[in-house]
């Protein structure tokens, strides 16, 4: 089955065109990181401006990057949600004509179930497994009994752990989007002593809490008597990181070891970041457990990601309406309730 995909939830426009679910042929990110980097943040009405300008041209490029026509197309697969509805509805509108004018079904895809099962594009990951959804928006940890089956186990009480990056990042005038720029940062120092709270690691549940820890470097800039030279920029940003990294990692393999899971998924954009992926790699090596992270191209927004749910669902002979709408606010446990 060969499919394209779409993703326009957030500040990427992203199409793919993927064959059965596993072999990429084109997966090209349009990002508009520049546009919104001026104010700071994702501006909505700019993005959905900028998703209608783009997509056209850039489902044209995926399918002759593939080397395929829209006549080869079995399917459209799109997110629906979560996101900021006036960009989701770019990718939806668009996909729901494609669909009609080729007369090819239609599916709707939540963006989170694409993060988490976008591995499969990569290597074979078997069910079940714990998945920690780690983006802009969420921070989130699921068990995942099978595509569709998805169980949470806990998830942020305030911000997401990319919204933190992006908003320590920030307040130390670094630019956007903040995760990159802090990983960057930190991995070039030590955290020079510094060191900033680890909300919820204490809990005996699987919650998380970032908003603690953004104050606790804001109280910390603001006690400075001048802003922070390179070397403390660099100490502040690796202290955040390694009090974020820590609660997330060891919460994980906590719930891990609780719902008797002897493999991990980490997914989302902040799944990029190195220490991250170096905190889960000798937590692996230490406790025996499977710990899987996507290639950077697969861990942000992208549209391949949707194809492995996609190509499942139609394949079971489930398609969406052509009056799906989009979501903005839609808990990945209830995708088919
Ligand atoms: O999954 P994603 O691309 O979009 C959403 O679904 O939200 O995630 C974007 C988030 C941003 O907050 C960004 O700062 C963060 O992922 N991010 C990172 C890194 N690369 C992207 N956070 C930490 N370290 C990174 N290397
Ligand atoms: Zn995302």
């Amino acid at each position: 089955m060969l499919l394209l995909t779409l993703e326009s939830s957030c500040d990427e426009t992203a199409a793919a065109v993927v064959r059965d679910g596993r072999q990429v042929l084109s997966n090209l990110i349009a990002s508009q990181v520049d546009l919104h980097a001026v104010y700071g943040g994702v501006v909505p009405e700019l993005a959905s401006r900028r998703h209608l300008e783009v997509i056209n041209p850039l489902v044209e490029e995926a399918l002759s990057t593939a080397g395929v026509t829209q006549e080869d197309l079995d399917g459209i697969v799109v997110t629906r949600g979560p996101g900021l509805v006036g960009a989701l509805l770019v990718g939806l509108s668009f996909a729901k004509a494609y669909a009609y004018a080729l007369n090819i079904p239609l599916i709707g895809v939540h963006h989170i179930e694409g993060h988490i099962l976008a591995i499969q594009l990569e290597e074979k990951v078997e069910y079940p497994f714990l998945a920690v959804a780690v983006s802009g928006g969420h921070t989130h940890l699921y068990r995942v009994d099978e595509i569709g089956r998805y169980h949470l186990l806990g998830r942020t009480v305030d911000d997401a752990a990319g919204e933190a990056f992006d908003k320590v990042a920030k307040m130390m005038g670094l630019g956007y989007p903040g995760g990159p720029i802090i990983d960057k940062l930190a991995s070039v120092g030590d955290d020079g002593g510094i060191v900033f709270p680890r909300p919820m690691l204490k809990k005996n549940n699987f919650d998380f809490s970032f908003s603690g820890v953004k104050t606790a470097v804001l109280n910390y800039l603001q006690r400075l008597e001048s802003a922070p030279d390179e070397i403390l920029t660099s100490q502040i940003a690796c202290a955040f990181q390694t009090a974020v990294i820590d609660v997330i990692s060891q919460k994980a393999m906590r719930a891990a070891e609780a719902e008797d899971l002897n493999r991990i998924v980490v997914a989302g954009g902040v799944a990029c970041n190195s220490g991250l992926r170096k905190k889960f790699a000798k937590l692996a090596v230490a406790t025996g457990t499977k710990v899987f992270f996507p290639s950077p191209i697969l861990c942000a927004d992208n549209a391949a990601m949707l194809a492995v749910a996609g190509d499942y669902y139609l394949s079971q002979g489930l398609s969406s309406d052509l009056d799906l709408n989009a979501v903005s606010n839609w808990p990945l446990e209830q995708v088919h309730s």
